[in-house]
């Protein structure tokens, strides 16, 4: 059994849901507190045992280069002040096996995934996606490694989401539950209408592919949106070979967009050393105004 050890991140997306903030900066990053998305996705792969990734990047990503990069001017001063603490913080994203491509054209996650055929060559892998960040005492992709080695098929992570946000998700229409938590699945289906949903099991950005899906992804006409999608590939791959779909029992963070990006924020600030005393201060202080604000408002009606 060929071990799993290669991991692509795409992150050419254009950000438009954090307009203006990223018409000139990439959306992967935004800090969380102080550490950008993308560096939570690199520290699950690396924490799940994987030895290789890729970042597919587009217009405006070079910060993303330069963040995984060693800043020796930086270094220098912050060593000269003796702020060994600091130093340790912008050096721990160096010296880790990244590499980059770019996706001249933004044609879907499908295509975003293809440009990584080479550098996959003929070996299973994983795909994590940044606007998804996942807690368990387990990262969730090391658990779909070790569904791997006992499976030796491709498993997408789902997880339930209310029916009525469906629409924004890959659904797959599961079958039987073949060992806890793990589905055989019937078909999966782009972003379907609420009422056309098979279920309200969503795809939540983390993947283990074989590497037939790129034959696969070669062919692929556009799908939802118009863009080549992923979902429609794997739903292919799933009637030549197995495909399972792995349900995560952890916590996962939304920072694809604006609301999710604030609550995964404070939700982040309240477990921050530095931060979350003054934060929790500032949150109760903020309730107790909103409250009153709120009885007013009603003794008024
Ligand atoms: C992508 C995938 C979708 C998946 C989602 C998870 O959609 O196409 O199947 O459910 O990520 O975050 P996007 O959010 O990029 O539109």
């Amino acid at each position: 059994m060929q071990k799993v050890r290669k991991a692509i991140i795409p992150a050419a997306g254009l950000g438009t849901r954090f307009l203006p903030a990223t018409k000139a900066m990439a959306k992967e990053m935004l800090p969380i507190v102080d550490k950008p998305t993308i560096q939570f996705i690199v520290e699950e792969a690396r924490a799940a045992g994987i030895e290789d990734i890729l970042i597919v990047t587009g217009k405006a990503k070079r910060p993303i280069e330069d963040h995984f990069d060693s800043n020796l001017e930086l270094e220098m001063n912050l060593k000269e002040k003796g702020k060994t603490d600091l130093l340790q913080l912008v050096t721990e994203t160096t010296g880790l096996n990244l590499h980059f491509i770019r996706q001249s054209h933004p044609l879907g996650l499908g295509h975003a995934v293809l440009q990584a055929k080479s550098f996959v060559g003929n070996e299973p892998f994983v795909v994590m996606l940044g606007d998804d960040l996942m807690e368990d005492k387990v990262p969730l992709t090391r658990q779909l490694m070790d569904n791997y080695e006992s499976t030796h098929a491709s498993t997408i992570a789902v997880m339930d989401v209310p029916q009525e946000d469906v629409s924004k998700y890959g659904i797959i229409n599961p079958g039987q539950e073949v060992e806890k938590n793990l589905f055989n699945v019937i078909n999966f289906v782009e972003k379907p209408a609420v009422e056309d949903a098979p279920s309200n099991m969503a795809i939540i950005g983390r993947y283990l592919l074989t590497p037939e899906i790129f034959n696969i992804l070669e062919n692929q006409h556009p799908g939802a949106g118009n863009e080549i999608q992923l979902t429609d590939a794997i739903d292919t791959l799933n009637k030549t070979q197995r495909v399972f779909a792995h349900k995560f029992t952890g916590t996962r963070y939304d920072v694809g967009d604006k609301f999710g990006f604030m609550k995964t924020s404070i939700e982040y600030g309240l477990k921050h050393p530095q931060i979350k005393d003054d934060l929790k201060q500032l949150i109760l202080d903020l309730s107790d105004d909103l409250r009153k604000d709120e009885k007013k408002k009603k003794e008024k009606e």
